[in-house]
């Protein structure tokens, strides 16, 4: 093993394929060794997709693999995966073993993990998948300070052993604990079982059904737990979510007695009777399968990695996962074999189509607080016109905007701004004592420990560290990098002033590269948590800078103007009475919605025939915009979080002809799933508009990107903070687009400024 990397081999080619992708995604900590497997066409094939050996026997295995996944069915399931585990110890390779695993398997494979000194575990990705672990850390919360009343759960009996898990770690404590099977009607999916768990009460479902033809496919449902308190109930829906929470119904004797709602003891009759607390709801399949499931291996491969590098945050003593599998091998003797179930058929009902039904056929529900949800019509009023087309207008008014461009002075600007804010970097962190010796190398772990970057920076500071060595201020060292020579604060200094020169030539105004620089200024405490990011974009809680930074930059006026001119086309061209209906998502200080309004009223100030509805995550934002545009009684408001359900939100499928989204969507979770739910509200035609950084900026690496979110998508994998040009077809494409334009195009003058219009249309 090189610098903490573990020589890892993955035993099995089914689901092992999600272990290589895990390892793949954590080059730093883990290096495929191999694949070891019985030599199929699909191991070869997978051994190669990951340019690595295929082993078929442990005997050919390199002498110095580290770590060995050990993904095939144990013996108890009729598999060899604790005799090969057993092979792996003997020979010194520390193993991870996909549960279930039989107690006796587990404590000879512990015996002979002892023997030779190594570390051997059961694994499960399934606490670590983000809905799974949400909802442990509220059970935690809901059980501080009172006791669950019941457990409720359900499973796939192939699944049984990881809920055994969830509950332990949800409710803390596995035992006392009893299970008992209640008579069960032959033909009846589930089987009914009662007991108790950690002490609580349990009732339990478990489908125990198998299609012996294609044994992992046969699923009616993974996980879902529902712990009981005297207060609510919190609920894992699905493994993948959505975690809710639901109090219970307590009817206090004022509305017993007097039919009194508003009188005092009634508050919590104003919560809602259920939230949802997250929003992996709507994660699709597709970004289960590829992003969370690999994740998830991930994270509980570390583990084993902390364990093996004899690091204190190993997990769980082995006496947890003997419990664990004890508890399991109750429940299997109580369920007893699984009904044969051949020729299961699979019938797909697309979510959408299920969506549009019932949003065009039920009585609309209530709305979310704050947003009142337009009746769903079915006549779209869009003209059939041509995104080209309407690209061409946008252009023009964009162009007519910002007047003639100096290609060359912004050409000068983006490298004199790069060049400063490169400056900063280093110097920043020079002075929090790293980087400084050009003849040593520093891991990035040592910068980060060195540098006292508090950990929500960590990432944020590793792509800073990337950018330094692309930007060849640093350079690269094997693992780590070497340091640079310092530079003095009048360097630094006369960066910003060249920078600031050009900038002021007529791209922006001052106040935006004041606001950067006081950002570059105030590095070393952003880093260490001391600064907050937001009090710099709102001095004392006031917004003026803020609304100038998105609205008086050139691009900011290019693409808000771009934006505008394409509603006020679609309004113009309406075939139908219906107003245009139009979403703006994290309309924030409202520059996007200011040229929208400009553009739709003209100077005569006319009420357009549009509905508009400014929403962002923030009631902050929703309550200054209300103020500034209350002239405006066309224009509604709103909370919305583009990581949330929509239809938790109170918005329904098909009720906007337009969704603007400028510069939010890269606070988005996961980019695919909130475009997606974006565009589930678009009526039939409709349009999506997203203004977007589409490279990496450095600027922003040193200013806003403290404030945003941590993605969990292509973002993540690749390390970057913003989608680029074609990553943001890709996921309009993926969405379901039929048509996009971007703006402005890659010769434009303005295309070094990094930020895009993308007008998509759907179907
Ligand atoms: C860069 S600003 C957008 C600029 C905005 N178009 C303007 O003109 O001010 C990002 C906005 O996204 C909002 N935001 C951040 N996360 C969000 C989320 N999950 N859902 C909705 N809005 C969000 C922020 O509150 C902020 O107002």
């Amino acid at each position: 093993m090189k610098g903490g990397r573990l020589k890892t081999v993955v035993c099995g080619t089914t689901f092992g394929q999600f272990h290589l992708a895990a390892l793949a995604a954590s080059p730093d900590e883990f290096e495929i060794a191999g694949v070891l497997a019985a030599g199929s066409r699909r191991s070869a094939d997978c051994a190669a997709r990951h340019g690595v050996p295929l082993y078929t026997d442990v005997e050919q295995l390199p002498e110095d693999v580290d770590l060995a996944c050990v993904v095939l069915r144990s013996g108890v399931l009729g598999g060899a995966g604790t005799e090969l585990a057993l092979r792996l110890l003997s020979r010194g390779v520390n193993v991870v073993q996909e549960s279930p695993v039989h107690h006796d398997d587990l404590v000879a494979c512990l015996r002979e993990a002892r023997r030779h000194e190594v570390d051997y575990r059961v694994g499960d990705h399934y606490v670590h998948l983000p809905a799974v672990r949400r909802f442990i850390d509220a059970a935690h919360h809901v059980l501080d300070g009172q006791p669950a009343v019941y457990v409720d759960a359900a499973c796939a009996s192939q699944v049984a052993f990881p809920l055994l898990h969830i509950l332990g770690e949800s409710i803390g404590s596995l035992r006392p604990w009893h299970i008992r099977a209640a008579p069960a009607e032959p033909e009846a999916p589930f089987t009914v079982l009662t007991g108790q768990f950690g002490a609580v009460p349990l009732t339990l479902r478990v489908h125990n059904q198998v299609d012996p033809d294609d044994p992992d496919n046969h699923l009616h449902l993974l996980h879902r737990v529902t712990l009981g308190t005297d207060s609510g109930g919190l609920t894992l829906a699905d493994t993948h979510g959505p975690v809710s929470w639901s109090p219970r119904l307590h009817i206090p004797e004022s509305v017993k007695n007097r039919f009194d709602f508003d009188a005092p003891g009634t508050e919590h009759l104003a919560e809602p009777s259920t939230l949802v607390l997250e929003a992996a709801s709507s994660s699709d399949y597709r970004h289960v399968l590829r992003d969370q499931w690999p994740l998830a291996i991930r994270d509980d491969l570390r583990t084993a990695r902390s364990a093996v590098l004899g690091e204190s945050c190993a997990g769980r003593p082995h006496q947890y996962q003997l419990t664990l599998a004890r508890m399991w091998q109750d429940l299997t003797k109580e369920l007893g074999y699984p009904s044969l179930r051949p020729h299961q058929r699979y019938r797909r009902l697309p979510a959408s189509e299920l969506a549009a039904a019932t949003a065009q056929d039920a009585p609309s529900s209530a709305p979310a607080p704050g947003v009142a949800a337009p009746a769903v019509t079915q006549t779209s009023p869009l003209r059939e016109v041509e995104t080209g087309e309407l690209a061409r207008l946008a252009r023009d008014a964009a162009e007519r905007r910002v007047g003639d461009l100096d290609a060359q002075l912004v050409r000068d600007f983006v490298r004199q701004l790069d060049d400063a804010v490169l400056a900063s970097m280093i110097t920043a962190l020079q002075h929090a004592g790293t980087l400084r010796d050009t003849e040593r190398t520093y891991t990035e772990e040592e910068v980060l420990q060195t540098a006292g970057v508090v950990p929500q920076h960590h990432g944020l500071i590793r792509r800073w560290l990337k950018q330094l060595a692309q930007r060849s201020v640093i350079a690269r060292d094997g693992e780590g990098f070497r340091g640079a020579p310092s530079r003095t604060e009048a360097d630094v200094r006369r960066a910003w002033e060249t920078a600031a020169e050009s900038w002021c030539q007529g791209l922006g105004p001052d106040a935006f590269i004041t606001y950067l620089r006081d950002n570059a200024d105030r590095l070393p405490h952003l880093m260490t948590g001391g600064q907050q990011a937001a009090l710099l974009l709102f001095p004392q809680g006031q917004t003026h800078l803020a609304d100038s930074v998105y609205r008086d930059p050139v691009t900011a006026r290019y693409l808000n103007t771009a934006v505008a001119a394409t509603v006020s086309s679609l309004a113009a061209g309406r075939t139908t009475d219906r107003p245009l209906r139009v979403l703006e998502v994290g309309g924030g200080t409202g520059a996007t919605t200011e040229a929208v309004i400009d553009a739709l009223t003209g100077s005569h100030g006319t009420e357009p025939a549009v509905d508009y509805l400014f929403t962002d995550v923030s009631h902050f934002f929703v309550a200054a915009a209300k103020e500034r545009f209350a002239a405006q009684r066309w224009i509604r408001h709103g909370l919305y979080d583009v990581d949330q359900d929509p239809a938790a939100q109170g918005l329904r499928s098909g009720s906007a002809d337009v969704v603007v989204a400028a510069g939010v969507l890269n606070n988005a979770q996961h980019t695919d799933t909130s475009v997606r739910s974006l565009v589930r509200l678009l009526t039939p035609g409709g349009l999506l508009l997203i203004t977007e950084p589409t490279r990496e900026h450095l600027e922003i690496l040193a200013s806003q990107a403290f404030m945003m979110t941590a993605a969990e998508d292509a973002r993540r994998r690749a390390d970057t903070t913003f989608l680029s040009r074609q990553q943001w077809l890709d996921v309009l494409a993926g969405a379901g687009a039929e048509s996009v334009e971007t703006l402005p195009h890659e010769e434009h003058p303005l295309a070094p400024l990094g930020q895009r219009l993308l007008i998509a249309r759907f179907r």
